[in-house]
Order: C-alpha cells, then structure tokens, then sequence
C-alpha cells in the first residue's frame, strides 16, 4: 500500500466508523438552504436549463452519466437519493446550483462529486463538501458516502477533498439598494450633464462607473417594502439599456446617445414603479437632476415619471 493510499483508507476508516448497517439515516443532521431558491430557478430557465436534466443516480451505473474527472455539484436529499447536476462544474452556462438540486429543501449533505470511470466501470470518487448555499462541513459527508456503498462502490475507491467552509452570509453582508441606487443616480446624473455639455471623455468614465454600479443590483438587498423579484429587472438592465447608450457615446453619437439616455431613464423609472417607489422620478433629458424633482403643480407633463401620482 502506497502511503497516499494508506491515507485515503484512513480517510475513508474515519468517515464511516459508524457501520452503513446500523446507522438509520435519521441520524444525520438536515442542512438549512439558506439562500432564496426562486431567483435562481429563474436563472436556470434563462440558461437553458431544465430540472428534468438533473440526475438522480442510484447505482453504479447510474453514475456513469456523471462526465468522468470532471466535478459535479450533489446534493444528498431528506431521503437519501442523490441528486446531482447534469453538467460539471465549470461548465459554462450552468445554473444547477445547490438549491435547485436540493430545490430549496433542506438536505443531508451538499458538496462536489467527481467519478473516474474506465471503460463502464467506477474506479474513483471523490466527494467535497464546498457549497455556498448549504454551508456544509466535511463532516457532513458521512451519509454520502454511505450511500455510496449501499451502491455497491468499493471503500477504497471513495476519498474526501477537504475544502475551506464556503458559507451564504459568512462574508461581509450584502449592500442595501439604496445605498446602490444613491450611487446609481449620482453617476446617472453626470453622465447626463457630461453628455449635455459634449463632455465625452467624462461620459466615457461614468458610463463604466454606472454599469459597476448597476452590476451590483442584483447582489444587493431590496428594503422590505418591496415586494416584487426585481432580480429579473436588474439582470438584463445592463444588456437593454445600457449597451445601446455605451455604444452610443463611444461613437461620440450626441444624438444617439440623448436618445438612449432617454430610453434608459425610461428603464430605471419602470423598476421604480415596479418597486412602488414611484415618487423617485428620472428625467429623459441630459442634464437634469436625478431624481427628477418637478413642482408637484406640474408633474404630469409628459416626461418620463411625469404620471406619477
Ligand atoms: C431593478 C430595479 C431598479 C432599477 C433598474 C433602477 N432602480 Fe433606482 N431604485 C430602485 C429601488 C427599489 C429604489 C429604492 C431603494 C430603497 O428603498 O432603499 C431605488 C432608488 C433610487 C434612487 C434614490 C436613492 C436615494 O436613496 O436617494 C435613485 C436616485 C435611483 N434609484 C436612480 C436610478 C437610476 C438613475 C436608474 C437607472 C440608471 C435606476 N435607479 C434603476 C430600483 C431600481
């Protein structure tokens, strides 16, 4: 025995000291999701994902559908099954997270699963506990690797990757959006001023300053009293709106670009409506302050957030 596979059994000897046989699944601690699942359902669609994808393998053989050496994210459910992504990891354009795979549901462990698989047979497994939304430690592996000999995969072939804790919340807490949206307007607002005065050098620094800034929407935390998804709304803001008045002001396009600015304003006051923040106002002209504070005598005259009531 090699002394790395003389570690591995030690590793495996000490996850599985309770014997598969006598432990009830009942045992193990269920694991709190503890992010919104509904925003990320919503990104799976938008990727072209499909929960139908999501494998349930419960043999061998079944793992066999996992793409060999490549890390899978897994999650073991309440009862046991594994539920595992359709794509690795690193895939591009993958959205099965933790808590679609879990949907939302608490979970008996959560982590990445990589099978070695040779000519229709599994040769290695290697499971990690790394999962932001479930926050799970490596102890928390126990049951999965259970399952995995209740599957019929040798002891010596399954090996645990430790990794750091990852952990929802754990870092510094999410920006409030007003916070955001006071730094949002500000840069808003000079674009327009800067745009109005032809002053493109410093439209071209607040254009890249305001798409930071919007960036950071869909991260943040909406105040209470709203209470649509305005996840939705923040991601394709940059695309819609954005684009057209960046492309716009590097063509030095005065024209084009008061037009999109325009449209734009237009975007940021349909959040606000859709927000129930209907008194923040933002003019479609270049120049003017943001918000947009007209005399309430003449609010309604046309300009966008004029219908305010
Ligand atoms: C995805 C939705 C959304 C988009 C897009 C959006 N806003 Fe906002 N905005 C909000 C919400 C919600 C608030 C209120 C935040 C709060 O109550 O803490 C707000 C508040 C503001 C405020 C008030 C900040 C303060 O506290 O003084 C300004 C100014 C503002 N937005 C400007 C803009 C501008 C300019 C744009 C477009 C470039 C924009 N917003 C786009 C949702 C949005």
């Amino acid at each position: 025995m090699t002394s790395s596979a003389r570690m591995l059994a030690f590793v495996f000897a000490a996850l599985s000291c309770r014997s598969s046989a006598t432990s009830a699944v009942d045992d193990d601690p269920r694991y709190l999701c503890r992010v919104d699942v509904a925003p990320l359902r919503a990104a799976l669609r938008a990727a072209g994902g499909d929960p139908a994808r999501i494998l349930q393998p419960t043999t061998a053989a079944g793992l066999l559908a996992l793409t060999s050496g490549h890390r899978h994210k897994f999650v073991l459910n309440e009862n046991g099954m594994f539920v595992v992504a359709p794509l690795p990891a690193d895939a591009a354009h993958n959205e099965y997270v933790h808590p679609i795979l879990g949907d939302g549901a608490p979970v008996r462990g959560a982590g990445g699963m990589t099978v070695v698989h040779v000519d229709g047979r599994v040769t290695r497994v290697v499971l990690d506990a790394e999962s932001f939304s479930y926050c799970t430690a490596t102890e928390s592996l126990r049951p999965s690797v259970r399952a995995l000999q209740a599957m019929g995969i040798p002891a010596e072939a399954i090996v645990v990757e430790a990794r750091p804790l990852a952990c929802a919340g754990a870092g510094a807490a999410p920006k409030r959006y007003g916070a955001v949206m006071v730094g949002v307007g500000r840069r808003f607002e000079t674009l327009g001023r800067a745009l109005a005065a032809g002053r493109w050098e410093l439209a071209d620094y607040e254009m890249e300053e305001l798409a930071e800034d919007v960036d950071e929407l869909p991260g943040a935390a909406a105040p209470p009293s709203v209470r649509v998804d305005l996840v939705p709304t923040a991601r394709a803001f940059p695309t819609t709106y954005l684009a057209p008045l960046a492309a716009a002001v590097a063509r030095r396009d005065a024209a084009a670009a008061t037009a999109a600015y325009g449209v734009a304003a237009g975007g940021c006051y349909g959040c606000h409506q859709a927000a129930g923040k209907v008194g923040i106002m933002v003019s479609p002209t270049p120049g003017d302050g943001v918000p947009w504070i007209t005399p309430a005598a003449t609010a309604g005259d046309g300009g966008v957030g004029g219908d305010a009531r």
